[in-house]
């Protein structure tokens, strides 16, 4: 049952996550959920960002294209001075209460590019949770002084009923997933996503190609959260390599089936490396494990990319990897012009100023200023 409300702006029909309650809210699948999260004026662009199924090829681009516009403007002094002024207004709160190098300073760079001042939580302890303190109270807390959420957390979900709740409360400030538990990673499938289409822009686009995952693909939420980011293009086909252990779980590939996405599952990284464009390493999620050691005891050896495989990868092929590694990429490949995950990184401060500018409604600001 979707509720719907008349938009008062566009009297467009749009739905209204304040006129369902949550457990009705939790029931519904994650497309089901999708219009309750966007920005309400009639723009598809979500409000609150919470999983990978809020974007589709047309907002993908646009948001592509807007990191592309801030990264040029800020090489100039005038333009980087420009960009700080443009959300100099709004404060936002990094609530990050799981380990975290990169999305956290990533999204604090890019608060930083837009002159969004930020305070952080960076360790559950250090905050009233630790007293007792509900993580409703908590976010409700943090939207007091802030105006928007970015929150890391080990809690599949968490990120969602907490954009319900501040949906419904007299300070609805925006929520932006870094991380929810075992489940999803939508910035970090963004940044992907935006390294794909810079890598091959200039070598024929992004359709058509072969992305192979590699690792722990089980436990991995950056596989999920790209996996139906890529189901967006046009004939691109997914292969997953992993001990069978940590193969990629049936969520994932229902989702492939129903899309007719070709999806190939194997576990043989020598013969994927040689059909692919881009090899995506993972790894080896043991903070998940059900009983002390029981990833050591998994066999791996054949799931890490090293000087054998980069003989096999094709010439205009790219090596990614979320971060952070262990040795599943050796660092011998580090300075290969393939080995793109350090620009990946970079790509990701980029991308998450573009959500954030879209996200407070100053896309069409940026991409019209005269720098
Ligand atoms: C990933 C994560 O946290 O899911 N890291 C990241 O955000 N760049 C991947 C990982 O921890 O392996």
């Amino acid at each position: 049952m979707i509720y719907y409300t008349k938009n008062r702006n566009r009297g467009m029909k749009m739905a209204d996550i304040t006129n369902i309650a949550w457990q009705d809210f939790a029931r519904l699948s994650l497309e089901e959920k999708v219009p309750y999260l966007s920005r309400g004026d009639g723009d598809a662009m979500p409000y609150h960002t919470l999983f990978a199924q809020q974007f589709d090829r047309g907002l993908l681009e646009r948001l592509c294209t807007l990191a592309n516009r801030i990264r040029f403007i800020n090489k100039s002094k005038e333009g980087a001075l420009y960009l700080k002024n443009v959300l100099a207004h709004k404060r936002a709160m990094l609530y990050f209460s799981q380990p975290s190098s990169r999305t956290f300073l990533s999204h604090l760079a890019a608060c930083q590019i837009l002159g969004i001042t930020t305070g952080s939580v960076r360790d559950a302890a250090t905050s009233s949770e630790f007293k007792g303190e509900s993580h409703e109270d908590s976010i409700r807390t943090f939207s007091s002084y802030f105006d928007m959420i970015i929150m890391r957390s080990p809690e599949q979900g968490l990120a969602e009923k907490m954009a319900w709740e501040l949906s419904n409360s007299e300070r609805p400030v925006p929520i932006l997933n870094a991380g929810s538990g075992k489940d999803q990673h939508p910035t970090q499938a963004l940044l992907d996503i935006y390294t794909l289409i810079r890598s091959f822009e200039t070598k024929g686009g992004i359709d058509g190609r072969t992305v192979v995952f590699c690792g722990d693909l089980k436990r991995g939420r950056t596989v999920r959260s790209l996996s139906y980011l890529l189901t967006n293009f046009n004939d691109i086909q997914q292969v997953f390599v992993a001990p069978g252990e940590l193969q990629v779980p049936d969520d994932v590939t229902d989702i492939l089936k129903e899309k007719g996405v070709r999806y190939e599952i194997g576990n043989d990284l020598k013969a994927a490396t040689k059909t692919a464009d881009a090899v995506y390493m993972t790894r080896i999620q043991d903070e998940w494990d059900n009983a002390k050691g029981e990833s050591a005891k998994i066999d791996t050896r054949a799931f890490k990319f090293g000087a054998e495989e980069l003989a096999l990868l094709g010439k205009d092929a790219i090596i990614m990897h979320p971060l952070p590694r262990r040795d599943e990429i050796a660092t011998c490949c580090d300075h290969d012009p393939r080995a793109m995950y350090w620009r990946q990184m970079r790509n990701g401060m980029w991308i998450r100023a573009a959500l954030i500018a879209t996200v407070f409604g100053f896309e069409k600001t940026i991409m019209e200023c005269g720098y």
